[in-house]
């Protein structure tokens, strides 16, 4: 039977078929590793969850709320830094890289996340900051020490020019990327904030010093790395002004192409060392990179040319997209899909520095569904998703309304353009009970304040609703892990020239089963027909497996289907 299946695939692709399909190319990583196949889930720890009521989450919530987090489906855990900091970055300004911050704990309540984690069968991903360090951080106070200080080339130190800066660079977070430090009467290079100094990663110290934090993590058992800010690591040497493009930002400074300081091709040496590192250890850790890159092209190069650097880099062009577009989205996946390393895409709609999607995608009147249809979106699709805390409850952006309450640094220097991070990253929400939603103690002042909607969105209540967005998301990552199409089926999107519903194939090859999903992306019921022939789906008539609008009965037509308004239905053809 298989050989038959087998056979009808071949002849398929080979005669190709009528329009209606995009088929993913075979993937040159081999072997089952358990990363394809995980569920990651971002954890803020600053907002997780408060055990001792200082308002600010800790390390024992986090071991605390394991068990939600198995019941709710995920196989892993990202954990955004928890490093000792000066907390400018929220973390990722890191002054000590093998301790744990005391606001969030100490090294044996890490021990014992971990070793909880490890009965719960969760795995553990730490945030790796490896292009800055805090410029609290020793390695910064030795080399701000002194011209001739031993780690005085570790950062990235140049004479100014025409009494400014050496040259045009830009911060991320706004005005020059470089700081005097009239002890010493240098400049050093920060691409974020002031008190973040890139590492100078052309420095064989700086790499074995950074090497060497990652094997202490590895040695504790930790699953893997997601590397912040990696095309970031190396700048030009000459130090070329980057070109100026029309325009001003947020911060008022002119718009620049950041040329000289992103992607350079010296990334890809530190992306194999790091790989060959992480491969010395026993259960596939893996390497996600945090890297917004600009086209298919970019994103491709991070697998390396022969799957030997990230084996999971981000996504951001498909989290760009602002807007619930199936035209956009279908090209983009494809796109992924298809990309010519043929690596494992990574997917998410959500993080820490982007505004969540049940707003960002909501249309002010539908938000629920259209949660759901991006919850089947990101979870549904040949690829590893990122969840982020709170978005499997409907939790909204919370920005702040006044300047004097943001805590994000970016959002007072570009307010009121940017009003920087805080409105995704407030506490979670685990009941009904105001003003903290159990996240801490009722009497305590959470660092970011609680939205009035967590009476409605929160654990508590929508686990007892068999329709809230908490229950959708189960019971698709229920379907994520029995459905064999789910786990391997091929990518194949079906429809192409819909412009409103979004429609693709998990095509299994095995005996069994292969997976529709159609995302109704309009605001209008849609009528839509499959033909699946071509992909050996003999039968008209498909099976429901889960819908978002409340369709009772087992069976639907394929050749005359109605989907509601951002209707969300996933279908089992044969
Ligand atoms: C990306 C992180 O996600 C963000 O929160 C941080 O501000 C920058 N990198 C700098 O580390």
């Amino acid at each position: 039977m298989r050989q038959l299946w087998l056979l009808l695939y071949l002849a398929m692709v080979t005669l190709g078929s009528a329009a209606a399909q995009t088929q993913a190319a075979p993937l040159k990583t081999n072997g089952d590793v358990w990363w394809k196949h995980a569920v990651i889930y971002e954890v803020y720890p600053r907002s997780f969850q408060d055990t001792n009521g200082d308002g600010l989450g800790d390390i024992k919530g986090i071991t605390q709320r394991l068990s939600y987090l198995k019941s709710l489906g995920i196989d892993a855990i990202w954990i955004t830094p928890m490093y000792p900091s000066p907390q400018v970055d929220f973390g990722y300004d890191i002054a000590d890289y093998e301790a744990i911050d005391p606001q969030y704990g100490s090294m044996g309540d890490f021990d014992n996340l971990m070793k909880a984690a490890k009965q719960q069968g969760i795995r553990v991903i730490m945030d790796m900051v490896m292009n800055h360090t805090s410029d609290q951080n020793p390695w910064f106070l030795e080399s701000r020490s002194s011209r001739t200080n031993p780690k005085r080339d570790w950062y990235i130190w140049r004479e100014g020019k025409d009494g400014g800066p050496p040259n045009n660079w830009q911060s991320w977070f706004g005005h020059s990327a470089w700081t005097l430090d009239p002890k010493t009467g240098q400049y050093y290079y920060h691409y974020f904030y002031v008190q973040q100094p890139d590492l100078n990663w052309r420095n064989p110290e700086v790499r074995k010093a950074m090497y060497d934090v990652m094997r202490f993590w590895l040695d504790k058992g930790v699953a893997g790395f997601r590397i912040d800010a990696v095309s970031r690591l190396f700048e030009d040497p000459n130090l070329h002004d980057d070109p100026i493009l029309p325009g001003t930002n947020a911060f008022g400074d002119p718009n620049i192409e950041h040329k000289y300081t992103d992607n350079l091709p010296e990334v890809h040496d530190v992306l194999k060392e790091l790989r060959k590192l992480v491969d010395s250890y026993p259960g596939n850790p893996v390497v996600i990179s945090e890297a917004d890159e600009p086209n298919i092209l970019e994103l491709s190069k991070m697998y390396g040319t022969n799957n030997d650097e990230v084996q999971l880099p981000m996504d951001f062009q498909i989290a760009d997209v602002n807007e619930l577009s199936a035209t956009k989205f279908r090209k983009l996946f494809d796109e992924v899909e298809n990309n010519p390393a043929h690596g494992w895409p990574e997917y998410f709609f959500s993080n820490h520095d982007q505004a969540r999607q049940w707003d960002r995608y909501g249309d002010g009147k539908h938000n629920d569904q259209i949660a759901k249809l991006m919850a089947a979106l990101l979870l549904l699709p040949r690829a590893t998703p990122q969840m982020y805390y709170g978005e499997e409850i409907g939790m909204r952006t919370t920005v702040p309304t006044r300047v004097e309450d943001v805590r994000d640094p970016v959002g007072v220097t570009g307010w009121p353009k940017d009003k920087g991070r805080d409105g995704e990253r407030t506490p979670m929400q685990w009941t009904a009970a105001r003003p903290n939603a159990g996240f801490t103690s009722p009497t305590a002042k959470p660092w970011l304040p609680v939205p009035p909607s967590s009476v409605t969105y929160n654990t508590e209540v929508e686990s007892k609703d068999p329709n809230s967005i908490l229950n959708f998301y189960k019971q698709l990552l229920v379907l994520r892990r029995t459905e064999p199409a789910l786990k391997s089926g091929a990518w194949v999107t079906i429809n192409p020239d819909d412009p409103n519903v979004f429609s693709f194939l998990r095509h299994y090859l095995g005996n069994g089963r292969s997976v529709l999903v159609a995302l109704n992306m309009s605001d209008k019921p849609q009528m839509v027909t499959y033909d699946l022939t071509a992909q050996g789906v003999q039968s008209g008539i498909g099976l429901m497996l889960l819908n978002s609008y409340g369709y009772e009965q087992k069976t639907i037509r394929m050749d005359h289907m109605t989907i509601p308004p951002f209707g969300t239905a996933v279908i089992g053809v044969k």
